[in-house]
């Protein structure tokens, strides 16, 4: 018998630079029966992103592109998802801003997580700011990625009660867990249905 299972998930791209705990748990998500993803490919700015260590686990197809130039990465990046009809990009911890004429080719087809409670804390070092401003709560958010960082339509959020003796270490950890429950929820919000 012909084996079906996978045919009508959406060919799916996730983007890394670094250590890829969202990565992997997309992977165990997406290979799930009810997951309405499947990931073709994991593309990489960093070849030491320890995140790439799970493509290779579960023999997911990997490519490093050079961002020195980041106008000839992304024309060789578009390319590479064409040719693995790619039709969704998942960004998880990919540290470069994407130029307005590369999201012009996936409008609306690209998400991204960020740690902290969109508009607020976009950027870098999110949980040391945080705690620095006394805040009483962060977490995390999926949002539609823009050329403008941090900034595309919110499509789901969790909140996280920050401790007396939070320390950026722990609230990373704590907003982490958070992550990896919230990409597939937006996952199967948007596309369980198709
Ligand atoms: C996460 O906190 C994510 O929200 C942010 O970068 C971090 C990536 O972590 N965009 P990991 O590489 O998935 O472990």
């Amino acid at each position: 018998m012909v084996k079906l299972i996978g045919l009508n998930k959406i060919p799916t791209a996730v983007f890394i630079s670094g250590k890829g705990s969202n990565l992997k748990n997309l992977i165990k998500f997406s290979l799930l029966k009810r997951s309405p993803i499947v990931i073709k490919i994991v593309i990489s700015n960093k070849i030491k992103a320890k995140g790439l260590l799970f493509a290779k686990k579960y023999k997911i197809k990997k490519k490093i592109f050079n961002f020195s130039d980041q106008q000839i990465a992304e024309k060789n990046i578009l390319k590479d998802l064409k040719k693995n009809k790619i039709k969704l990009i998942c960004l998880a911890g990919f540290m470069k801003i994407l130029s307005k004429k590369f999201i012009k080719n996936f409008k609306g087809k690209i998400l991204n997580i960020h740690p902290s409670l969109l508009p607020k804390y976009k950027g870098l070092n999110t949980h040391e700011r945080v705690i620095k401003s006394k805040e009483k709560y962060s977490g995390c958010t999926v949002h539609l990625v823009t050329s403008k960082l941090d900034s595309g339509k919110i499509l789901m959020q969790k909140k996280v009660k920050i401790s007396k003796t939070e320390t950026p270490h722990t609230l990373k950890n704590k907003i982490l867990k958070q992550e990896h429950l919230l990409y597939p929820k937006v996952l199967m919000k948007l596309y369980s249905n198709l």
